[in-house]
């Protein structure tokens, strides 16, 4: 298995890969959500934004997070469009939403050419409680194909995943659990390429590399595509892999 990952723009990083190169696009772009009002979402950081008292404080904060609704929808639909042209016929896209962003997210991945075939929860087994209403536990996963689905392929993932987001060993602000990560990655045929434009601290990669996928990774913090790295390097190498139990 093999991974690259580039530290710069998505946008940019994507206009250079070759057309059909990829079989999967697994992704969790900066929400540009998190707030009530436009000016809390447009004006607050990720930190202030995704960061609660029950978090790591120390965590860095990442850019790309203050676009309002309408430059969101206008810059996730050229990020598909990039990623649909990179893409095999087949190819399946993830996209992770909150529910604000859900319905920009599911407009983008039909503007940007892909079928639409559903929304995959993400439910968090203790979320804090919500005085006066429903509990808001999950998060989403916005999906699509490029043409039709492969029927051929002997493939039965669920259709919700329930998993807490990583505490102990977190490395990233809106780090998604590596055990979710490593049943999405079968989307992509064994041997295949699985590309994510906003990496993070790697964890689509690491679990593409764990499940026997190659990864392509583009990330604009430096700092964050410094962890990635580090990340992706121990489990190309399954050694020294510390970072949370469930990983190994
Ligand atoms: C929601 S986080 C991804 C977290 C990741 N799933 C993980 O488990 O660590 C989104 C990431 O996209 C990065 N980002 C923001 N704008 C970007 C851009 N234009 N190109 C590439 N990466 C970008 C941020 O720095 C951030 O790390």
């Amino acid at each position: 298995m093999a991974y690259t990952l580039h530290q710069g723009d998505a946008l940019t990083v994507l206009a250079g890969l070759a057309a059909e190169s990829v079989d999967a696009v697994i992704t969790d772009p900066p929400y540009n959500s998190g707030g009530r009002t436009s000016s809390e979402r447009t004006s607050r950081t990720a930190r202030a934004k995704y960061t609660s008292g029950d978090a790591a404080h120390d965590l860095a904060d990442f850019p790309g997070e203050n676009r309002d609704q309408r430059s969101y929808l206008r810059w996730l639909t050229e990020l598909l469009t990039e990623s649909y042209r990179a893409s095999r016929e087949h190819a399946i896209a993830m996209v992770f939403s909150d529910y604000r962003q859900a319905p920009t997210t599911t407009d983008a991945l039909q503007m940007a050419g892909w079928t639409w075939n559903g929304i995959l929860p993400w439910i968090k087994p203790a979320p804090r409680p919500r005085k006066g209403g429903p509990k808001q536990d999950s998060e989403f996963i916005v999906w699509g194909v490029k043409g039709t689905l492969d029927r051929t392929r002997d493939l039965y993932l669920p259709g919700h995943y329930i998993a807490s987001q990583p505490r102990k060993g977190r490395v990233h602000i809106t780090q998604k659990p590596v055990e979710v990560m490593r049943q999405l990655v079968k989307v992509c045929p064994e041997g295949g390429t699985v590309l994510d434009p906003f990496a993070g601290s790697g964890t689509t990669g690491v679990a593409a590399l764990l499940e026997g996928r190659n990864f392509i990774g583009v990330e604009l913090s430096e700092h964050y595509a410094a962890t990635a790295k580090k990340r992706l390097m121990s489990a190309l190498n399954r050694e020294n892999f510390v970072l949370a139990g469930p990983e190994r």
